[in-house]
């Protein structure tokens, strides 16, 4: 067992992902994550695990007697939710995944409310926070903010849990987990999650979901990945060399329509114009080419599935929403489940609810 208060942080930071993943786990050493910072912290069997306990969760919360035993799980315990960037759904589920398991909560939703407009470091606003709450859930812009946070609190006195919700343009990893679960959801009688092919879209450069997707696709067997996108917004390197190294099978294309007769999955996302260097650049890029609608849908199989992490602007046409297999509404929610199970076993309540009595 490895412990982040042995490691100084320069080393730390220095190591390939893979190496910091045994950092970042609960103590108690049952292969869940203290710390949830990046998708690579999952494998397949935490994923399968996570996504039980949410499903667990789910059902037990459809009762009035179910919801009140969820609501003593974490009754002791308060989360913090720290957004400084801008947020609906990612905020919204982790309030509510807080509320299913009885949490109280504080928020800071902009740093200009925060004593971080004074001067205030992000480490000491990130102590200041852990001295009155036991979890802390940030988003950011700073890439890798997150991860110093977890570090410099596990060597504080009060080592509270970090949740990434969201890192500059690298990682979304509790994104990635519900869509997953929404992946898992939609194959559940169909087979599973293995051999599937998924179509990412959209503007794959600068999508933390697509690339925290990507890396926990790679959990599963012979799943095809296929990338379209205008040539200026592809995928980074990284992400192809991950799926080099480990023989996954991908593509990198610009043909929407000929990705879609092959896929199980489309996942569409925005263009992020909000990291353009220079304003207006993304709007000089043509994405026409880059929008699922009418003629799409008529190509996508009867099981296929289309996913958007939202928000979405004309990228899926308004006209797919009541197609069965538009599943971004489901996704949207599934989001709560997923959470409301991170946070429980975080906290080391996996086994207690999967073995209570309703
Ligand atoms: C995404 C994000 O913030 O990265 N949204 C979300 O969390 N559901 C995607 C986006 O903003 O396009």
């Amino acid at each position: 067992m490895k412990r982040l208060d042995e490691i100084e942080w320069d080393a730390f930071s220095r190591l390939p992902i893979e190496d910091k993943k045994p950092y970042l786990e609960r103590k108690e050493g049952d292969g869940l994550p203290f710390h949830t910072l990046f998708a690579q912290q999952f494998d397949r069997g935490a994923l399968e695990r996570l996504c039980a306990l949410a499903s667990r969760i789910r059902f037990i919360n459809k009762s009035r007697e179910g919801a009140l035993y969820l609501k003593s799980i974490l009754a002791h315990k308060r989360a913090m939710l720290y957004f400084s960037q801008p947020s609906s759904r990612t905020f919204l589920s982790h309030l509510a995944a807080c509320q299913i398991l009885g949490m109280t909560t504080g928020s800071v939703r902009d740093a200009a409310t925060s004593s971080e407009f004074k001067g205030e470091s992000h480490e000491d606003s990130i102590r200041t926070f852990s001295s009155y709450f036991d979890m802390i859930i940030m988003r950011s812009p700073v890439q890798g903010l997150a991860e110093k946070m977890a570090w410099e609190l596990s060597n504080s006195f009060r080592p509270v849990p970090i949740l990434n919700a969201g890192s500059g343009k690298d990682q979304h990893p509790t994104q990635a987990l519900l869509d997953i679960y929404t992946l898992v959801r939609s194959f559940e009688e169909k087979g599973g999650i293995d051999g599937r092919t998924v179509v990412f879209c959209g503007d794959l450069m600068r999508g933390r979901t697509v690339r925290s997707l990507s890396w926990l696709l790679t959990d599963f067997r012979d799943v095809k990945q296929i990338f379209v996108a205008p040539r200026e917004l592809q995928v980074s390197a990284d992400v192809v060399m991950n799926l080099a190294k480990k023989g996954v099978d991908f593509e990198v294309t610009d043909d929407l329509r000929a990705a879609v007769r092959t896929a199980d999955a489309v996942y569409m996302t925005r263009i992020q114009d909000e990291w353009d260097s220079a304003k207006g650049e993304s709007a000089k890029i043509d994405t026409s080419r880059f929008k699922f609608g009418a003629e799409e849908l008529s190509l996508l199989g009867p099981d296929g599935v289309i996913m958007h992490p939202l928000p979405r602007r004309d990228e899926i046409a308004t006209c797919c929403d009541r197609d069965p297999r538009a599943k971004y509404w489901r996704q949207m929610r599934n989001g709560m489940w997923i959470r409301a199970a991170l946070i429980a076993a975080t906290f080391g309540y996996e086994k207690e609810i999967m073995d209570c009595g309703y």
